[in-house]
C-alpha cells in the first residue's frame, strides 16, 4: 500500500511526524487549501454580512452566501435555504429537537432513536420527550454492532412521530441502511432525523435519494474548521417552524410589540454567524468535491481491513463491531486491560487514538463494556500508520 497522494495536502501531518493521527472520527486535520482559505478571507474580504452598505460587506456577503450553494449542491439539497449554519452537528439536532419536536409530539406519542447513538442524538430527545409527554425508545444494537432490524420493526408504530439515527455510527463504525429504514420510518408517518456526522467525510450524501427530512453534520469532520456545520431540512418543514434563538439578522420586522421573522434560512441564524468558517468549509467541500471519491473510499476500507486484519494479530485483541458494512473506524478492546491505559501507552509511542465510552454510553451498556480504543482512519493515512499502530500493540501486549 503506497502512501497516498492526498498526504501532502495536510501541513500538520509533515510537521508533525512525532504523532500517528489514527483519531480522525472525532476530527480531521485540515488541508492547505482550508487553511488559506482562512487566512485569505480575513486578509482581503472580511466584514460583517447581509448589513454593511460598503463593498466588503457586500464581498464577504456573497462568499457567505456562495459557500450556502456550495453545501447545498455538496449534499443535492433542492435548495440553498435548506442549509441552515450550526455550531456542528450537535447543535442541528438540538434545534431540530427544539423547535421541530414540539410542533409535532403530544403526549405517549413517540421517538425512535437507537441503542448506538452519540448521546448527542439521545440527550436532546430525552428532553423533547420531558416537555411534550412523549416517549423515548431506542431500537436494540446486536452483538456485531448492527441495529436489531427486527426491534425497529417492532418499535416503529402509528405513535412514532421522529426517527432519529446515526448514518455511521461513531464508536464501532457501522454503516446504517438509511434508505430501508428510512422508507419504513416515511411508511409509518414519522419524520426522519439522521445524525451525518461520521458520513460526510467518508461518502457522498445525497439528502434527496435518502428521502430524510433532517441531517445534520459537522464541519470540523471533513477537513473544515471547527465550530461550523450544517443542518439540512425540508424547505416545507422548515418554513412551518419557529425560530429557534432570536436577535438580530433573523427577523423582517422589529416593534416593541411584536416581530415578524425572516425568511428562511435567515430565520434560524440570530447574531453573526461564523463567517470565515463557512467559508473555510465551502474550501473544504471544494477540495472534497475535487478528489477521486471512489479512490479515497477504496483506499479507506484497504486502511480499515489492513487494520483488522493485522489487529487480529495481536493476542487477546477483540474487535468489537463487525458489521460487514463500516465506515473507516475500529474499536478493539485488549484482554485484561482498561482502554485508557492502552491509550496511554499508544500515546507513549506517538500513536493518537481516542478511548473510552466515545460519547456513546447506552451501546457500551448494550455491549457489557466500559469503553474501547478507537483506531478512525482518514484518506491520508498510510499502510505505515497501520504498521505503526499493530507494532506498537505487540508492545503494548508485551508491557501488560
Ligand atoms: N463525536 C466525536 C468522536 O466520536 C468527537 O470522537
Amino acid at each position: 500500500m503506497s502512501e497516498p497522494r492526498w498526504r501532502a495536502d495536510f501541513p500538520l501531518l509533515a510537521k508533525r511526524d512525532d504523532v500517528v493521527y489514527l483519531d480522525n472520527a472525532a476530527t480531521t486535520q485540515k488541508p492547505a487549501v482550508v487553511l488559506d482559505a482562512l487566512r485569505r478571507y480575513y486578509e482581503t474580504t472580511n466584514a460583517n454580512v447581509h448589513r454593511g452598505a460598503h463593498r466588503l460587506s457586500d464581498e464577504a456577503t456573497q462568499a457567505f452566501e456562495t459557500a450556502r450553494e456550495t453545501l447545498a449542491r455538496r449534499i443535492n439539497a433542492q435548495s440553498s435555504k435548506e442549509v441552515i449554519w450550526t455550531r456542528g452537528t450537535t447543535e442541528a439536532i438540538n434545534l431540530v429537537a427544539a423547535v421541530y419536536a414540539p410542533l409535532v409530539l403530544g403526549e405517549d406519542d413517540q421517538v425512535l432513536i437507537t441503542e448506538m447513538e452519540h448521546h448527542s442524538n439521545i440527550v436532546p430527545w430525552q428532553n423533547a420527550c420531558r416537555r411534550t409527554g412523549a416517549v423515548l425508545k431506542a431500537v436494540r444494537v446486536l452483538p456485531s454492532g448492527e441495529l436489531d432490524l427486527d426491534d425497529f420493526d417492532a418499535k416503529l408504530d402509528e405513535r412514532t412521530r421522529i426517527v432519529a439515527l446515526s448514518h455511521v455510527s461513531n464508536a464501532l463504525g457501522t454503516v446504517n441502511d438509511l434508505e430501508t429504514l428510512i422508507a419504513k420510518a416515511k411508511g409509518s408517518g414519522a419524520a426522519v432525523v439522521v445524525d451525518g456526522a461520521q458520513a460526510v467525510a467518508h461518502f457522498d450524501v445525497d439528502v434527496r435519494e435518502l428521502g430524510c427530512d433532517f441531517y445534520a453534520f459537522s464541519g470540523h469532520k471533513m477537513y473544515g474548521p471547527t465550530g461550523i456545520g450544517v443542518l439540512y431540512g425540508r424547505e416545507e418543514l422548515l418554513d412551518n417552524m419557529p425560530p429557534w434563538q432570536s436577535g438580530g439578522e433573523m427577523i423582517e420586522r422589529v416593534r416593541i410589540e411584536a416581530t415578524t421573522y425572516a425568511p428562511l434560512p435567515f430565520k434560524f441564524e440570530a447574531g453573526t454567524p461564523d463567517i470565515s468558517g463557512v467559508v473555510a468549509l465551502a474550501s473544504a467541500v471544494d477540495y472534497l468535491d475535487g478528489l477521486d471519491a471512489a479512490a479515497v473510499q477504496a483506499h479507506e476500507s484497504e486502511l480499515l481491513a489492513r487494520a483488522t486484519s493485522a489487529l487480529k494479530q495481536v493476542e487477546g485483541l477483540r474487535v468489537v463491531g463487525t458489521a460487514p458494512e463500516k465506515g473507516p473506524v475500529l474499536s478493539f478492546l485488549l484482554d485484561g486491560a482498561h482502554p485508557h491505559d492502552v491509550g496511554t501507552l499508544l500515546d507513549a509511542q506517538g500513536i493518537a487514538v481516542r478511548t473510552g465510552h466515545h460519547c456513546a454510553m447506552p451501546l457500551m451498556d448494550r455491549l457489557g463494556i466500559p469503553g474501547t480504543v478507537r483506531a478512525s482512519f482518514s484518506l491520508y493515512n498510510s499502510g505505515d500508520d497501520v504498521d505503526k499502530l499493530s507494532r506498537a500493540l505487540h508492545e503494548v501486549r508485551g508491557m501488560l
